[in-house]
């Protein structure tokens, strides 16, 4: 299949740069001086990338992104934007765009995004045969975020959703495992019945058991009335284990026999119950770890575990951060029905350039924060938390020549160690795959630095 890249630059000498530069990387390009120029084409060849600048005599970029938007839908654009005027460069997300690159830029870095671009455009057709496939509507529109991860987040959830089988979502804390469970379920064949949501580690092993299974009238001291469980209450549906790393050891035996069995006996009762619901359960914790550890039972992990759905950490999503911090700020304004329309360049700044440890609930609340104290009509630097507005980025090598930055080994391992573990989502076990060490090194380095088990 053609690879052709379309570039629109009104310079003509940074034209000829980007036009060597990709064309050394391999891709087949058509130049044009202007959006209109663009269009022309766009209606008369298939085109893969439109790569194009912002500022441009006649039609802009902004504009452009729109066109393409409207009539080209599946043609994803890339918008080129100078370093500090991150307020374009997010009216363009907003006209959908798919991504920005901000000069100056290197050539490698350039070809990158549009490779990354391509496999959009790829995997945008995929979904949209998949769905015409299964004549399924867009299950997945409260999911915001365009980047290419989360583009393949939405294409592997469309295609979880076709199936009946059990789910495991996993993910840091925050990354919207259980918006991705709703969203399964609002795209599968269950979607007309209920979606139940229970948090395992919210209620006491007893309790939880029989919220699960149900009971009959007298059974326990106040059970004065029997009471059907969700498994089999939510039939036809689907039932989310929220939490599942914190199931009771005692109950885990319990729940893989009724999931396997796909029947469940309410507390007290000599009778099986038949359930049909879909089980979709979530956790942040490392289950491999817990096995390990013996907390979680290994026959239950490969029992749920049949399709599996990784939220990416927040850090990995690129400019979805300003995509969703718009959002929170629509949000966050409306609620508080105050005008603030944006975000500020420095603040976007900011948001690109933190790690998110509490990903999109941390982003969410700093935002919101934010739209509540600003006087102005976007959130400003100043505006958000000290650890977001203060956040030096660690680098593990430093650079430059200068004695005075150079740092002890042991400095370096530590931050290296801290790297990989960021990188691996804190997930230890994978860390130290990495690292080449055994998982016991690893706990005692960490304890070393201080860093305490979450
Ligand atoms: N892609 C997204 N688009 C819009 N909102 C999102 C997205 N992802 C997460 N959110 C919002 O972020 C918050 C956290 O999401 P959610 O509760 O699904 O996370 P989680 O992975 O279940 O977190 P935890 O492990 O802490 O339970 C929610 O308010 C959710 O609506
Ligand atoms: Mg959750």
């Amino acid at each position: 299949m053609s690879q052709h890249i379309l570039i629109v630059d009104d310079d003509h000498a940074t034209l000829r740069l980007i036009e060597l530069g990709l064309r050394s990387e391999g891709f087949e390009l058509t130049t044009v001086p202007s959006a209109t120029e663009a269009l022309r084409v766009l209606s008369e060849r298939e085109v893969r990338v439109v790569l194009t600048d912002l500022n441009m005599p006649g039609m802009s970029g902004v504009e452009l992104c729109n066109q393409v938007a409207m009539a080209h839908p599946d043609v994803p654009v890339l918008v080129i934007t100078a370093f500090g005027s991150m307020e374009s460069a997010i009216s363009a997300m907003r006209s959908g765009a798919f991504d920005f690159v901000t000069k100056p830029f290197e050539i490698e870095a350039l070809a990158l995004a549009v490779r990354r671009a391509v496999k959009h455009h790829e995997l945008r057709a995929e979904v949209r045969r998949l769905r015409l496939a299964v004549g399924a509507g867009e299950p997945t529109h409260d999911l915001i975020g365009m980047s290419p991860t989360m583009a393949e987040v939405r294409s592997l959830l469309t295609r979880v959703a076709m199936s009946d089988a059990t789910v495991l979502v996993t993910g840091e804390t925050g990354t919207g495992k259980e918006v991705a469970a709703r969203a399964i379920h609002a795209c599968s064949k269950r979607s007309s019945s209920p979606f139940v949501a229970v948090n395992c580690a919210a209620l006491p092993e007893a309790l939880l058991e029989a919220e699960l299974v149900g009971h009959v009238r007298g059974a326990f001291t106040d059970a004065r009335v029997s009471r059907t469980g969700l498994l089999v209450s939510a039939s036809g549906g689907t039932l989310f284990l929220d939490e599942i790393g914190d199931l009771p050891l005692g109950l885990q035996p319990k729940l893989l026999r009724i999931v396997e069995q796909r029947q469940v006996r309410p507390i007290g009762s000599n009778t099986e119950v038949p359930f049909d619901t879909r089980i979709i359960a979530a956790t942040h914790r490392d289950l491999e770890s817990a096995i390990e550890d013996g907390l979680f039972r290994e026959d239950l992990y490969y029992r749920l575990n049949v399709l599996t759905v990784a939220m990416p950490p927040l850090r990995s999503r690129g400019g979805d951060v300003l995509l969703l911090g718009q959002h929170f700020v629509r949000q966050a304004a409306r609620a508080a029905s105050k005008a603030v329309q944006g975000i500020s360049g420095s603040a976007a700044a900011a948001l690109l350039n933190y790690p998110w440890p509490g990903n999109v609930r941390e982003l969410r609340n700093a935002v919101e924060r934010a739209v509540a104290l600003t006087t102005y009509d976007s959130i400003s630097l100043d505006d958000l938390p000290d650890k977001i507005r203060g956040y030096q980025s660690r680098h593990v090598i430093v650079a430059g020549d200068d004695l005075s930055e150079l740092v002890p080994l042991e400095e370096v391992e530590k931050r290296y160690i801290l790297r990989v573990l960021e990188a691996a989502g804190g997930n230890k076990s994978v860390a130290a795959q990495k690292l080449g060490v055994n998982r016991k090194t690893l706990y005692r380095k960490l304890a070393a630095y201080g860093v305490v088990d979450a």
